[in-house]
Formats: C-alpha cells, structure tokens, sequence
C-alpha cells in the first residue's frame, strides 16, 4: 500500500486533509486519485484525456503545480488544488475566467479576400504559445501573484496580438498588469513554452 494525501475543501466543512491507501502498482498521480475517487465518491477533482492534452487534471503536488496525468505517484504524495485560483470543491478550481476572457473579443473577418488570406505570415512565436492547453499550473508558480490570472494571461494576449485576425480594444489595464511584471519573470510553464520571452514579445508590442 502507498499513502495518497488529499486536501479536501468544501463550503460548508471547510478544509482537510485526508488519507487513501492506494494498492501497490506503478501508476499516476490521476489514477491514484481516481482510485481514491472509488474510495470515497464524495471526492471532488476534474480530469478529460488522461495523456496531456485537455489540461483538465492539473493539481498541486508536493507543493508544485503539475498535470497529474503526467506524473508518476509514489507513496505519501500530497494532493492540493492549483494554488493562486478560486477553489470550488476539494481540487476543483474555478475555471470560469477563461471563457470570459475569451467571450467579447473581436475576431471579426472583414473583406478579407482569399489572396490577402494566402499572403498573411504566421509568426513562428504563435506556434510555440498555442502549444498552451489551459492547464493554467503556470498561474500557481507565481509568489507575487496580483489576482489577473498572470502569466497564463499573458499567454493568451500574445497570441491574440499575433492573431492577424484580432482587432485590440483598450489595453491600458493590460499594459499596467504586464508592467509589474517585467522585471520579475519567475514563473514557468509545465509544457516548456518560455514565459520570459512571452512577457518580453508582449511588452514590446504594448510600448
Ligand atoms: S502557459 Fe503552460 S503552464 Fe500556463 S496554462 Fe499554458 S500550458 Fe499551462
Ligand atoms: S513575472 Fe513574476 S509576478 Fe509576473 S506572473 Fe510571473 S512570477 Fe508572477
Ligand atoms: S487529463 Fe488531460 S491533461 Fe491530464
């Protein structure tokens, strides 16, 4: 047996630790949690393609956010919901903001005939960051985070500025959320896309 930790939280208990032994066998943080989840049907977590792709599963583990599908269980591992985030139940946390930000912007193809459309250059960066899969654990390696959903924001405003197709509004709010951290750069991505030179690109674009 190995000993999987969980921490639980809901509204009306508040918050927990608890303790599933797990049977021996070479697995997954994800499928020790679903083991758990058989144990006590009350177990709250969120998971989709089980192999890297929805980033759905993504979770603090010993204290370092990772995909739990991608990440190999061993005994007295610590289970905690991503960290920075809104927790809605035990390791499900609110991932409402994505489609809000994403919901009013203007994406809108005008005259854009079929010779303009085979002339557009699609910048190689726009490949590298649309590799991102919102798994959002780059939100929980931020120590000095300010509540804007930074840098997995910061992603999203890169691809959109290199969207040929994106017309920007206001970005007054974006340019003060990005100012405070241009001379930090801490953070990290689980998928290896390179922050650093995302929130470099960005502020050159917003200058
Ligand atoms: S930038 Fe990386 S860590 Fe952040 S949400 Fe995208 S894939 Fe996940
Ligand atoms: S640059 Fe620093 S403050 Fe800004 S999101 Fe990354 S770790 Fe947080
Ligand atoms: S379950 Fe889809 S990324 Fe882990």
């Amino acid at each position: 047996m190995a000993i999987l930790k969980i921490r639980r939280y809901s509204r009306s208990d508040g918050e927990w630790i608890q303790e599933f032994d797990i049977p021996d066998g070479d697995m997954t943080v994800l499928h020790a949690i679903q083991i758990a989840g058989e144990m006590d049907d009350t177990l709250a977590y969120t998971q989709g393609c089980r192999y890297r792709y929805c980033g759905l599963c993504s979770v603090m583990i010993n204290d370092r956010p990772r995909p739990a599908c991608l990440t190999r269980f061993t005994d007295s591992t610590l289970v905690e919901p991503l960290k920075n985030l809104d927790v809605i139940r035990d390791l499900v946390v609110d991932r409402g903001f994505i489609l809000q930000f994403l919901s009013g912007l203007d994406f809108s193809v005008n005259e854009l005939d079929l010779d303009e459309f085979k002339r557009l250059k699609i910048p190689d960066e726009l490949f590298m960051i649309s590799r991102c899969n919102d798994c959002l654990c780059c939100i929980s390696t931020c120590n000095n985070y300010k509540g804007a959903h930074e840098p997995w924001r910061f992603v999203k405003l890169l691809n959109l500025h290199l969207n040929p197709f994106y017309h920007p509004g206001d970005i007054r709010e974006e340019r003060e959320i990005l100012h405070r951290c241009e001379d930090c750069m801490k953070c990290y991505c689980v998928h290896g896309i390179n922050l650093g030179k995302v929130i470099r690109m960005l502020s050159e674009i917003m200058r």
